[in-house]
């Protein structure tokens, strides 16, 4: 047991201000930390989600569509610090085509939704300590964005990672806001309510709240979903995809056997000897987005009977302090995932989505996909596919994984890619202007310089 680590991560979070709530729920995950939960769920212990609602069935009636996008509110997840991709700072700052970041984007096709119909239509993003001031930067040009009283955002809280050699908060004289993180976007239900604003929301008239990603610019305002999701009067719904064969990771949903109710199973909660199950698009056919759907009433009511803790399973993040410095001390990042709340609230639901609204952008390999010619942004905003389907692209982790080496190898934009089958960059290459990829494209293990207006592959 080591008690002292939790009173001093504990006495951290007072010192910091942190409220109660979030060291309550800090507190609840550090038991499990130290129990060594892992949080699996065995496929025995579970049913396939075989028919989920589908977005293609909905027919809904305009009026009501109108009346519920009146009541409701945009939530943008932007708290997450692009690490993955070697960002230490939100990746919707990163410029995705036309001169415009994702943020623009997002604020552009909020925008667009309210001048199509007439609502109100808040646009609220929630930030971490280390997203807020870049993001509230961006926001200021769009004066036109706030809606009455409403913020532009609202802040998440923060936890000291912890050592994971003795669980206590991990000390880094070099930078001590290194000794800080946002807890997963699980986090949003505790944050919603720490910060006020779900009773801001709830005061204000509105009713609803759709959520998702800062990094998937799929999610364009929709009245359909809005009008089903009000219509099905469940407490909470996520959007799912059909898988291919190619999507072998997003979590999926699943029935729970003991008590019937829908829960997420990410591959962190799948024991390793049932990936099998996990990645079999057959048996799992739907992945989850992370775009849901919250009746803001319920969600007060169930947070309310819960004093915020809303008891999501455990994710157990290694890292190390400095993630740009692999040799500083590893430490544990508590975090938990937003859609895992669906096994808490009774009667929530799901409902399957095009694939257009799933763009995420996880890895460099998914930036050069929406920076290219494969889209293009109509008058809602929206990415719009411009090609029967997306070439399969692989860029070498070494040098492409971090954004800069990225950037660096793509001075000029990237490739033409709407005649690409596919792209495998095994090497580090540098691109010139105008390239264009065709048919099949292997670039080898040697490297070197694609010229301007080269056009690389098997056709
Ligand atoms: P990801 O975990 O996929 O993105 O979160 P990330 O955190 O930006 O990137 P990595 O994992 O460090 O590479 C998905 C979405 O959830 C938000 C992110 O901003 C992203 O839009 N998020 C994530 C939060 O808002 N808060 C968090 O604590 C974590």
């Amino acid at each position: 047991m080591s008690t002292e680590g939790l009173s001093a991560a504990q006495q951290k979070m007072i010192d910091e201000g942190v409220p109660q709530t979030a060291i309550d729920v800090f507190t609840h995950y550090y038991g499990q930390l130290e129990e060594g939960v892992t949080g699996s769920i065995p496929e025995d212990t579970i049913q396939p989600y075989l028919d989920p609602p589908k977005l293609d069935d909905v027919k809904i009636d305009p009026a009501h569509a109108k009346q519920v996008f009146d009541q409701l509110a945009i939530i943008n997840l932007n708290g997450g610090l692009g690490t993955s991709m070697g960002l230490d700072k939100a990746k919707s700052l990163l410029p995705v085509r036309d001169g415009k970041t994702f943020l623009d984007i997002i604020v552009g096709q909020v925008l667009a939704a309210r001048r199509g119909t007439n609502s109100r239509l808040p646009l609220i993003f929630m930030n971490s300590f280390r997203t807020r001031q870049d993001t509230l930067d961006v926001l200021a040009k769009y004066p036109d964005l706030q809606v009455g009283d409403l913020p532009l955002d609202f802040l998440q809280n923060k936890e000291p990672k912890l050592r994971t050699d003795d669980l206590t908060p991990v000390e880094w004289e070099a930078d001590p806001t290194l000794e800080w993180c946002p807890p997963g976007h699980g986090d949003i239900y505790t944050a919603l309510q720490t910060s006020g604003l779900l009773q801001q929301l709830l005061d204000a008239g509105f009713k609803y709240a759709s959520v998702s990603n800062s990094d998937n610019l799929g999610t364009v305002p929709s009245p359909v979903i809005a009008s089903w999701f009000a219509s099905t009067g469940a407490p909470y719904a996520a959007e799912l995809c059909r898988r291919t064969a190619a999507d072998r990771k997003g979590g999926h949903l699943a029935v729970r056997k003991s008590d019937g109710r829908l829960i997420l199973r990410d591959t962190a909660q799948t024991p390793e000897e049932e990936m099998d199950f996990f990645t079999d698009e057959h048996r799992h056919p739907y992945f989850h987005t992370n775009n849901l759907w919250f009746d803001l009433e319920q969600l007060d009511a169930v947070l309310k009977e819960r004093e915020g803790v809303m008891g999501l399973p455990l994710i157990r993040n290694e890292k190390t302090v400095d993630p740009s410095d692999k040799t500083s001390p590893a430490v544990y990042q508590i975090e938990s995932a937003m859609g895992a709340a669906i096994e808490v609230f009774e009667g929530a639901t799901a409902i399957v989505v095009g694939r257009d609204r799933f763009l995420p952008v996880k890895a460099t390999s998914d930036l050069l996909l929406v920076r290219s010619d494969l889209y293009a942004l109509d008058q809602r905003q929206a990415l719009v596919q411009q090609v029967p389907s997306v070439p399969a692209v692989k860029l070498a982790s070494e040098p492409y994984k971090l954004i800069n080496d990225f950037e660096a190898r793509f001075p000029q934009g990237v490739p033409s890619l709407k005649e690409a089958v596919s792209l495998d960059v095994q090497g580090d290459w540098t691109f010139g202007r105008d390239v264009s990829v065709i048919g099949d494209a292997v670039l080898g293990a040697e490297g070197g310089t694609v010229p301007d207006g080269a056009r690389v592959g098997t056709a």
